[in-house]
């Protein structure tokens, strides 16, 4: 399978037999990585089987492996999307391929769009659930798959022992490219959305059929369409990532030191 071979190689390039945690640096989140620790290997992606070059801009394309503690850990420094015309697998073929490189805990990062009253522009909030509105699954055949507690619970009391202000929300997944409109927002918010973005749900569903632990963290970068007056830029949430990234990247050490 495509996994194993991405596995191998990684494995292989790596000189690291097993990788016990893997980080999706998503939009947003790539200066964060700097604060984790310095890669002792590094492997651009498309060198790796199934992996593709994530082209939204500010990703990185890179899979570092870093030691934090005892533990090995892969950083994917930027993820692949439907929008972009990648099929559900591809989408989520590096989280595959990091579960079958020894990967039992999967953290997801993202850049959101704050739907809820109080959310403010910067704040990492833990993702506590989502809505997969992109009317797409990874998961290829009958496998049915429990998403009870999908975010896992544990993993999450844990970040907030860590940094006691950080919230949890309700995280909706839509296909993108566009932002949504005032209306959509408004919608969102009646189905129970707490944030928006384009990405993480299908990762979150196949590292769950794999019986990997999920742990999301969203980076607000902008108040979703319509709760502010302001337009939406790509060049807001990028710039938003920078300014938040020294207050992240200290979160994920935290985390990574304590799983
Ligand atoms: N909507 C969708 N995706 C996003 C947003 C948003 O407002 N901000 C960052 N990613």
């Amino acid at each position: 399978m495509l996994a194993e071979r991405a596995a191998e190689a990684i494995a292989e390039r790596t000189g690291v037999p097993r990788h016990r945690v893997a980080v999706v640096l998503g939009s947003g989140w790539q200066q964060a990585a700097a604060e984790i620790g310095a890669p002792h290997a590094s492997i651009a992606m498309p060198e790796l089987p199934g992996f593709g070059r994530p082209s939204a801009q500010g990703h990185g394309g890179m899979v570092h492996s870093v030691t934090v503690n005892d533990n090995n850990v892969l950083l994917l420094m930027g993820r692949q999307h439907l929008y972009e015309g990648y099929t559900p697998q591809q989408v989520v073929h590096p989280v595959s391929a990091a579960i079958a490189a020894g990967a039992e805990i999967v953290l997801l990062t993202n850049a959101a769009g704050g739907i809820r009253g109080g959310l403010r522009v910067g704040e990492p909030v833990l993702i506590a659930d989502h809505l997969n509105l992109t009317a797409r699954t990874p998961l290829e055949g009958a496998r049915f798959v429990d998403l009870v507690d999908a975010w896992d619970p544990e993993l999450r009391t844990l970040a907030k022992e860590l940094d006691p202000s950080l919230g949890e929300g309700v995280y909706a997944g839509l296909l993108g490219p566009q932002y949504e409109t005032p209306a959509e927002i408004r919608m969102l918010a009646t189905l129970g959305a707490d944030l928006v973005g384009m990405s993480t749900v299908l990762e979150a569903i196949e590292a769950r059929s794999r019986g990997a632990r999920v742990l999301g963290i969203s980076l607000v970068t902008n108040l979703a369409a319509g709760v502010t007056g302001q337009h939406l830029s790509h060049a807001e949430v990028l710039a938003e990532g920078q300014a938040a990234a020294p207050r992240l990247g200290k979160l994920l050490r935290g985390i990574l030191e304590r799983v």
